[in-house]
Formats: C-alpha cells, sequence, structure tokens
C-alpha cells in the first residue's frame, strides 16, 4: 500500500547517532521529514553528525542528551515542538545486560519511560519503537510470524519486551497515540558513501562484526558457535537485513503512523535465511580475504534457526527487503577500509 507522504513533519530521533539511527535519519531527510537527533554518544561516535552533513548536505541539528535524566529529556521536548518520536536510544548487548540489569532496565525503561512521558506533556501522538527478534526467543514454527508469543531468553530482550507492552497500553488509554512497533532480524551493512556504519567501541559480539575484524587482521579467527545444529550445514541460520532497508522500513512506518494505517507492529527481515558460513564464504569473497574460524559449543540462548514472516509489513507498510547479503558484506567492508585510511 502506497502511503502519502507527510514531509513537513518534525521528528526526533533518539539515538539517531547509532547504527540504525544514523541510516534512518538519511532515509528520513531524504523522504523530506525534517528531522532532529537526541544522542548521548555512548556508543556513537562524536563525528557521526558531521558525516552525516556529508551525506545529505546540511547540517544535523543535535541534542547532547541523556535519555535517562528527566529533567534534561523534558528540557528538549520543551524547546522544540516535535510531531513524532523514532525511539533508538538503547543498550543492546545481550551478554551485558545478563550482568547489568539494572543498567539494562534504567536506559531501555526508564529511558523510554521518560521519553514517553515527555511526549504526552508536550502533544507528541507519534511514536516508532525499536524492537527486536530476540523477544521470541526460540519459537518452535519458522518463519515467526508477529502473533508468536514473546518469550524473552535475556535481560536485553526483556527490556524490549516490557517497551512494547508499556507502549501498547498507553496507545490503548490514549486515543490520540499512534504506534509502530518494529521488530528487528539481524541488521547488516553500511551506507553507500562509507561514511557510516556498525562502528561498535567494545569487543562486537554479533557475526559480522567479528568476521569483519578477522578479515581485517584485528581478530586472528571467528569462532562460530555450533557445527552441530539442524540445518545443512550445521552452522545457525539468522535473517539477516541490509540496515538501507531497516531505515526504510522506519520512513513506512511513519509515512503509516501520519497516515491511515496507523498503528501496527510488524517484522522487519527479509524471510531469508542464511547459515554462518554462508556469511563467512559472502565476507571472503566480497574482501577477498580468508577468514580462519574453528567451531565451538553452541552459544547459550541460540536458536538453531530464526526468520521472519515477512507478509504483515507488506501487508501494513508495503515493506518488501530489496538487498541481499552480498550487498551487507560489500557495505560493511566498504565502510571498515573507510575508517581505517
Ligand atoms: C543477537 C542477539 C539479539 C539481538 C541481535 C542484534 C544473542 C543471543 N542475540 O542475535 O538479541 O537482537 O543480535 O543484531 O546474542 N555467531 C558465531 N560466532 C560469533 C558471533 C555469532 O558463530 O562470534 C553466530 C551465532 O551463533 C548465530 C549467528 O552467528 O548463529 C548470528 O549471531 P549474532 O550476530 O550474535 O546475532 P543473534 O544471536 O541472532
Amino acid at each position: 500500500m502506497t502511503q502519502d507522504r507527510h514531509t513537513n513533519k518534525r521528528v526526533l530521533l533518539t539515538g539517531g547517532a547509532g547504527f540504525i539511527g544514523s541510516h534512518t535519519y538519511v532515509a528520513l531527510i531524504e523522504a523530506g521529514y525534517d528531522v532532529a537527533i537526541l544522542d548521548n554518544f555512548e556508543n556513537a561516535r562524536r563525528d557521526v553528525p558531521d558525516r552525516l552533513e556529508q551525506i545529505v548536505g546540511t547540517p544535523a541539528q543535535v541534542f547532547d542528551c541523556d535519555i535517562r535524566n528527566t529533567e534534561a529529556v523534558q528540557g528538549v521536548f520543551a524547546a522544540e515542538q516535535f510531531d513524532a518520536v523514532v525511539h533508538f536510544a538503547a543498550l543492546k548487548s545481550v551478554p551485558e545486560s545478563q550482568s547489568n540489569p539494572m543498567g539494562y532496565f534504567e536506559t531501555n525503561c526508564i529511558g523510554l519511560y521518560n521519553i514517553a512521558s515527555a511526549m504526552q506533556a508536550t502533544g507528541v501522538s507519534r511514536i516508532v519503537f525499536s524492537s527486536s527478534a530476540a523477544i521470541y526467543g526460540n519459537p518452535e514454527s519458522m518463519p515467526i510470524a508477529e502473533e508468536t508469543p514473546a518469550c524473552p531468553q535475556s535481560v536485553y530482550a526483556q527490556t524490549k519486551r516490557v517497551g512494547e507492552e508499556f507502549l501498547t497500553s498507553l496507545a490503548q488509554a490514549t486515543p490520540d497515540l499512534r504506534l509502530g512497533i518494529l521488530r528487528y532480524f539481524n541488521p547488516v551493512g553500511a551506507h553507500p558513501s562509507g561514511l557510516i556504519g556498525e562502528d561498535p567501541s567494545q569487543t562486537p559480539t554479533n557475526l559480522v562484526p567479528v568476521i569483519a575484524r578477522v578479515a581485517s587482521g584485528q581478530m586472528a579467527e571467528l569462532r562460530i558457535f555450533g557445527g552441530d545444529y539442524p540445518t545443512p550445514d550445521g552452522t545457525g541460520i539468522r535473517d539477516y537485513i541490509h540496515v538501507l532497508d531497516l531505515a526504510r522500513g522506519h520512513v513506512l512506518s511513519l509515512d503509516a503512523l501520519f497516515g491511515e494505517t496507523g498503528s501496527h507492529c510488524v517484522n522487519l527481515g527479509t524471510g531469508t535465511g542464511y547459515s554462518v558460513m554462508d556469511v563467512v564464504k559472502t565476507y571472503e569473497r566480497v574482501s577477498g580475504r580468508t577468514i580462519p574460524y574453528h567451531i565451538t559449543d553452541r552459544r547459550a540462548g541460540d536458536p538453531a534457526v530464526s526468520c521472519a514472516a515477512t507478509g504483515q509489513a507488506k501487508a501494513v507498510l508495503g515493506f518488501e527487503a530489496q538487498l541481499g547479503l552480498e550487498d551487507m558484506c560489500v557495505g560493511n567492508w566498504h565502510f571498515l577500509n573507510r575508517q581505517n585510511r
């Protein structure tokens, strides 16, 4: 379904300097939205706004603000009247969340509460919320439809589920509030300029950032977590989605919130699964490097297969992923090489 564009709308991107936030910033500007960024730069480089300016040609408006700070958040919403919020700002490391539940609930839940409260106080009635396929846990049937009961397996996933439920309750109690919940599968890739991409400040734990470090010689080898899954090559299968497709999904979600579709909750994936070995081979091909690896024990909590059912995103938002695994690996490798130049 084609939505009318609501291009005069002012949108606040919390976490807008991060990996998915920065790509969504570009996509929203290109779609004609008027966008501001709120970020505390804890897990984003300070020069991301300059890089965004190089891409879109106009300076980015940035609020240097921590969503845990109630008064600071209120200050941002008092300074400007927004029409919508896209809420990316969150902590997202599964292993870190297990050892720091206080920190994860504080940022991901209290931070969200602060944003929702400031929205309510200033009459902002549209929000897109970054959720994750992690909320599904290890479902029995594939692909995973949105109706699948949530079964979070980590503190990180719990905080995302709490966020979904909180906003859903708020929307039920607030007739004007429109809510878009986007459940991301495995985002990979980078903007073709090579100026923005995934740039973890801590040691990476996700597959492609680890492979990238191995390919560039910063890590000796990849450990493949499990070679005995019930999959064709024995390694885990995931639904990797290009960050540019994901960014476009946010534009469509906002269009829907401003249009007739209204509130929605959809998966953002491609519907196609690739194994760890598929990703290794593709990355080797695009980088021209060998990726040394060895197969170790399975990682606790990892499902064998995770793939999105994509019908709802298509029906509700008109969203279909267009880019494939090779584009994702090329984007990641190009970004990495530009940083190291
Ligand atoms: C992880 C998170 C998920 C989060 C998502 C964001 C866990 C358990 N889940 O998903 O909550 O939303 O990232 O992108 O961490 N792998 C290796 N070696 C590595 C790293 C990964 O073999 O060094 C394998 C994993 O076993 C898995 C696949 O690569 O089969 C993808 O792993 P990863 O990139 O960490 O993503 P998920 O675990 O799917």
